[in-house]
């Protein structure tokens, strides 16, 4: 990670500071850079909500929220990190700042040293999204969007129409270069890997395409209720919390035409390019599901049509990838937690364990179904590992597969961080190389297709499986490489 030596004094505001996302995911992330010294050396962190909260009271939330989700705090810098935080009440609107223009200007003086325009500003919207555009025009109509980055979580939208009308509302207030959209899949470790594997080893460069891959999978099962955010969910669903976000993102991550450099610009251009290339779901490539009980978890609506699982098969519309179709599923209270993207690599075109069959093509009736596989679990620290068709040792020429596997955490002088750790550097860095820009995501919209028009129907599936039997039918020739097929 870049040493933060040089960046200038930075006035962080957390919207949303008391809610479940900066307690679970950014206040620990924040807490990991300062035990790792990755923060600017100079820096205040504002949190920012309705709640009545003084300084000291937001210090000890803060605590005990890291207590239970981050880092523990006898386990590094607290006290400093603790004097460092504070809180302005009273929420934030165009027509009522509440405390924050005042909270953020005595940071200011406080860090600038006499200077405040030497302070640079990042505002986190931990908020719904419906928060988003309101929040932004306030920080426009108080003078809180001058020398600032701001920071959006996903799902940046969850319609076309909706989708420009935030963007042009971000637009109005902010020059693109200060936008960051964070999708967290990006900042996962393993998805760091698609690109190094592939563009710094020869061997797998040249088979990353539709000659050598017979299909691609992404499958994010969990095992996960979502009885705790359910309001939050069932206005929003797998297809845009998971499908047409991160699992959109991990797939323009594989399809990607080999970007110029890696310059940030470049690598975004390529991921963009890529999800300009996804051909739009029809109604046959996908199935919602939904678990039996949902309905009757509290805050869900008695009339709810959300899908708390989905599976798609998309085609991407680029040479290298005509015709292999990209997998994708993800749901709640499944089977198994997994985050694993997988490359399933075609059997061989010939040669003496696929000869040619009665009808002219190689049959490889001796190899065993999706056995050589390159796979990525973006889970946790993240691993890389291979499965090949071997020789049973002692067999008379029987194959059997076997895998091989790096877990990152094992990589010497390596030292994995949690997506949210490396997101919130790179913000603070102005690094925008893991963030998504405006077009790429406007085409998501239409990739959608039939994932967001209602017009796939709703299965159910019991808590505990692998989803609807009718997922299945998807993957067919090959399969899933996970769960029961
Ligand atoms: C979040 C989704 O963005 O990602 C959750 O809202 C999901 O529903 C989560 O469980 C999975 O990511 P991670 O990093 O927690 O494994």
């Amino acid at each position: 990670m870049t040493d933060p030596g040089d960046t200038p004094p930075t006035v962080f505001v957390l919207f949303g500071a008391s809610g479940d996302l900066a307690a679970r995911l950014v206040l620990p992330a924040f807490f990991r850079l300062a035990q790792e010294k990755l923060l600017p050396p100079s820096w205040q962190l504002i949190g920012s909500g309705r709640r009545k909260l003084s300084d000291d009271d937001f210090r000890a939330h803060v605590r005990e929220k890291l207590d239970e989700f981050g880092p523990a705090t006898d386990d590094g810098p607290w006290d400093d990190f603790a004097a460092r935080l504070h809180f302005a009440s009273d929420g934030f609107s165009v027509d009522d700042p509440g405390q924050l223009v005042d909270k953020v200007a005595q940071a200011e003086q406080e860090l600038g040293e006499g200077d405040p325009s030497t302070v640079q500003r990042v505002h986190y919207l931990g908020v719904p999204p419906t928060a988003f555009g309101p929040t932004t025009d306030a920080l426009g109509a108080h003078g809180l969007a001058d020398r600032s980055r701001v920071v959006y979580e996903k799902p940046f939208g969850t319609s076309l129409e909706s989708f420009r009308e935030l963007d042009e509302a971000v637009h109005r207030v902010y020059d693109e270069a200060y936008v960051y959209r964070i999708d967290h899949f990006l900042g996962k470790e393993a998805t760091q890997q698609l690109r190094a594997l592939r563009f710094a080893n020869g061997l797998f460069g040249t088979s990353w395409d539709r000659h050598h891959v017979a299909a691609v999978q992404i499958d994010v099962p969990e095992t996960l209720d979502v009885a705790d955010r359910a309001e939050f969910y069932d206005a929003t669903g797998a297809v845009l919390d998971m499908l047409v976000t991160h699992l959109f993102q991990v797939a323009a991550e594989i399809a990607m035409e080999p970007p110029t450099s890696l310059a940030s610009d470049d690598i975004a251009q390529a991921r963009a390019d890529a999800v300009k290339a996804f051909r739009p779901l029809t109604t046959d490539d996908v199935v919602r599901g939904r678990f039996d009980g949902y309905l009757d978890i509290d805050d869900v609506a008695d009339d709810s049509d959300t899908e708390t699982f989905v599976a798609a098969r998309m085609f991407v519309d680029t040479d290298r990838w005509r015709d292999v179709p990209f997998l994708m599923r993800t749901g709640k209270m499944m089977a198994e937690s997994h985050q694993k993207v997988s490359l399933v690599m075609r059997d061989p075109q010939g040669g003496p364990y696929c000869p040619a069959g009665e009808d002219g093509n190689p049959a490889c009736a001796d190899i065993p179904p999706r056995g050589n596989v390159i796979r990525f679990d973006l889970s946790g620290d993240g691993e890389l590992s291979l499965s090949m068709n071997i020789e049973l040792p002692g067999s008379q020429s029987e194959l059997t597969t076997q895998w091989t596997s790096i877990p990152l955490h094992d990589v010497r002088g390596g030292d994995p961080l949690p997506p949210y750790v490396r997101l919130i550097h790179d913000i603070l860095l102005g690094d925008r190389t893991l963030f998504t820009r405006p077009d790429g995501l406007e085409e998501v919209w239409e990739a959608a297709g039939a994932a967001l028009d209602g017009s796939a129907p709703l299965h159910s599936y019991e808590p505990g499986s692998w989803g609807p039997r009718e997922a299945l039918r998807l993957a067919e020739p090959i399969g899933w490489t996970l769960g029961d097929q």
